[in-house]
């Protein structure tokens, strides 16, 4: 069992009231909360050794060398990767997807397989891409409860489809695809997988190599990392092969005014001076998340998700997206109301109780266009969350309806 009392310590919003009351912090697929020990790590980065990694050899260079170097392992160790140079820093999910999508070299005519409910972050590049070279997109629809298809995949794969790039865990619902069983297949047909797993890293343990995944982007403004960092997977031997798509200084062995040798990888893809306040803070993140546990997380997410599922299902015409089973929506309750605007549900929840939900379209447009239904409201839990934010969350929501 989570110590929940011990835990909540480590993060200084939940010990804020906001006008005298506590906050419900259930916006955590968006943004999660960040414990002093991070904190404590990025502060003592601006105030012990303010320095650049890999250029300036004083010895406050050295540590954020050192430090940088430290975080890169931990976050192959929490990935289960066997290279440290297979981690390449980026500023979020958003840019490692668009390093794959602009260095992979794709020409005319070659197919990505997307699903029906890609984030932006997984679509836009694609499309992109269509407009500029002629790339063909397609999107596989999802079974009626919004799960993966995994026989419809099957049946869509052929030798046409260069890249399969998928959302492992949607924002959307909180549900997630087969993974494993999906690369495999994709493997079979010869196409390259891209995992989105910005949504997967801070929930579920992730190993790329039992995987056999390419490339895996996440952000770690999600798992209790800094904003403004994120990961970018691959494996080494594509890795080496890709071009970079931002180069500059720090990318390069050598230059001269005609030409120019680039490092090897990670160095060729981390362009410019780097937030390494943030690279050092997200590497803290990863230990906090360790000395949790994800069987922990999981388990105390779903005592949450339950509770909530069962009672705000008692609220006539409220729709649930995805599965009804708790158990397969990860943190994630996502609802509508027919008839009712979701943001006047999520302002008044915070105008009348502190509950911070997202409300809209969660960046999945596609899917809300593709369906006719406007928006929604999304509570989405993390492990410090407890029952009784729960239990105020559906009172409150309860006392919404009656206004609106
Ligand atoms: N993708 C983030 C969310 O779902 C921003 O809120």
């Amino acid at each position: 069992m989570i110590n929940l009392e011990k835990i909540r310590q480590d993060f200084p919003l939940l010990q804020k009231p906001i006008n005298g009351r506590k906050t419900v912090y259930f916006d955590n697929a968006c943004m999660s909360l960040k414990p002093l020990s991070v904190i404590k790590a990025i502060n003592e980065y601006y105030s012990d050794y303010p320095a650049c990694a890999g250029r300036s050899s004083h010895r406050l260079g050295a540590i954020v060398t050192q430090k940088v170097a430290e975080a890169r392992k931990k976050l192959a160790e929490f990935i289960g990767a066997k290279k440290t140079e297979e981690i390449i820093f980026t500023r979020n999910t958003t840019e490692g997807i668009n390093l794959v999508a602009h260095s992979l070299k794709l020409k005319s005519g070659d197919i990505i397989l997307g699903t029906d409910k890609e984030h932006n972050s997984n679509l836009i590049p694609w499309q992109i891409l269509t407009k500029k070279i002629g790339v063909i997109y397609k999107a596989l629809p999802s079974k009626s409860d919004n799960t993966f298809d995994l026989e419809k995949f099957e049946s869509m794969m052929s030798g046409k489809i260069k890249l399969v790039a998928m959302g492992q865990t949607s924002n959307l619902d909180g549900t997630s695809l087969p993974a494993k069983e999906i690369i495999k297949i994709a493997h079979q047909h010869g196409a390259l997988v891209l995992l989105d797993a910005a949504q997967t890293a801070p929930h579920k343990k992730i190993n790329v190599v039992d995987l056999a995944v390419d490339f895996l982007a996440f952000s770690g403004h999600k798992m209790l990392g800094p904003t403004g960092t994120g990961v970018l997977y691959g494996k080494k031997s594509l890795l080496e092969n890709l071009e970079p798509f931002l180069t500059g200084g720090e990318t390069v062995e050598y230059s001269t005014y005609d030409d120019h040798k680039l490092l090897p990888i990670p160095e060729k893809f981390e362009a410019g001076l780097q937030d390494y306040a943030g690279i050092i803070g997200l590497g803290v993140a990863t230990d906090y998340l360790r000395s949790i546990g994800y069987e922990k997380i999981a388990e105390h997410e779903y005592k949450l998700n339950k509770y909530i599922t069962e009672e705000i299902l008692k609220i006539p015409k409220l729709k649930i997206i995805g599965p009804a089973d708790p158990r397969l929506r990860s943190g994630i309750v996502s609802f509508y109301i027919e008839g009712i605007d979701s943001h006047q549900i999520a302002i008044l929840l915070d105008e009348t109780a502190n509950i911070m939900i997202r409300s809209g379209q969660h960046c999945v447009h596609s899917w809300f266009n593709a369906k006719g239904i406007k928006t929604s409201a999304r509570a989405s839990l993390y492990f410090y969350n407890t029952l009784e934010e729960a239990e105020i969350f559906v009172k409150s929501l309860n006392k919404v309806m009656k206004i609106l």
